[in-house]
């Protein structure tokens, strides 16, 4: 009986140990997999409403506006260990206390490979862009980087960059109210 049980146990001990090893050979081999994404932002000049102009508005902060264009490829980044990606437009910057900010002004998921292709024209922020210390005045220009964040089935996410702006996009002087 008790050698019975203590050969169970060896052999599940076993079969774990060589479970842990295959799904680690799956994770570090998916991390040699595919290649490189690749793809291009174009950013429109951006906007700034100061934010007392705006009564839609109720914070304090301005708030800018960016229109953007996206394409990308990132079929290269869908393999068998490829569950989902997270793909964000994020803006980098100084704000005028010198630090440096980060913030994602838009982003989507994801799943299927047929999915992989963006096309974006005249694409607006879909989360609000305001500066925590409440202007956009002295800021310094801004780049903005298509990131994407893979979400595998084993393993660890990996994280990489698409593309990024050239030259960095300046924020004009807050506007009192809406342009038409
Ligand atoms: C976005 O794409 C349109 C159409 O191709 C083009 O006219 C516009 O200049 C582009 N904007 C930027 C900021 O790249």
């Amino acid at each position: 009986m008790h050698t019975l049980l203590s050969r169970v146990n060896n052999a599940s001990a076993f079969m774990s140990s060589c479970m842990m090893t295959l799904l680690a050979a799956i994770a570090i081999s998916s991390f040699f997999l595919g290649s490189q994404p690749t793809g291009e932002v174009g950013i429109s000049p951006v906007k700034v409403f100061a934010a007392k102009g705006r009564r839609h508005y109720s914070g304090k902060q301005d708030a800018a506006f960016v229109n953007f264009n996206v394409t990308a490829d990132l079929a290269p980044l869908f393999h068998w260990n490829t569950k989902q990606l997270f793909v964000s437009l994020e803006a980098e910057y100084t704000n005028m206390h010198g630090v440096q900010n980060t913030v994602v002004i838009w982003d989507k998921i994801i799943r299927r490979k047929q999915d992989a292709q963006l096309h974006i024209e005249g694409g607006k922020n879909k989360y609000a862009f305001r500066e925590v210390s409440t202007s956009f005045k002295d800021v310094s220009p801004a780049s903005y980087a298509l990131k994407y964040n893979l979400m595998p089935y084993v393993g660890v996410l990996q994280y990489g960059e698409i593309a990024r702006t050239s030259d960095d996009v300046p924020f004009p002087e807050a506007q009192a109210k809406v342009a038409s």
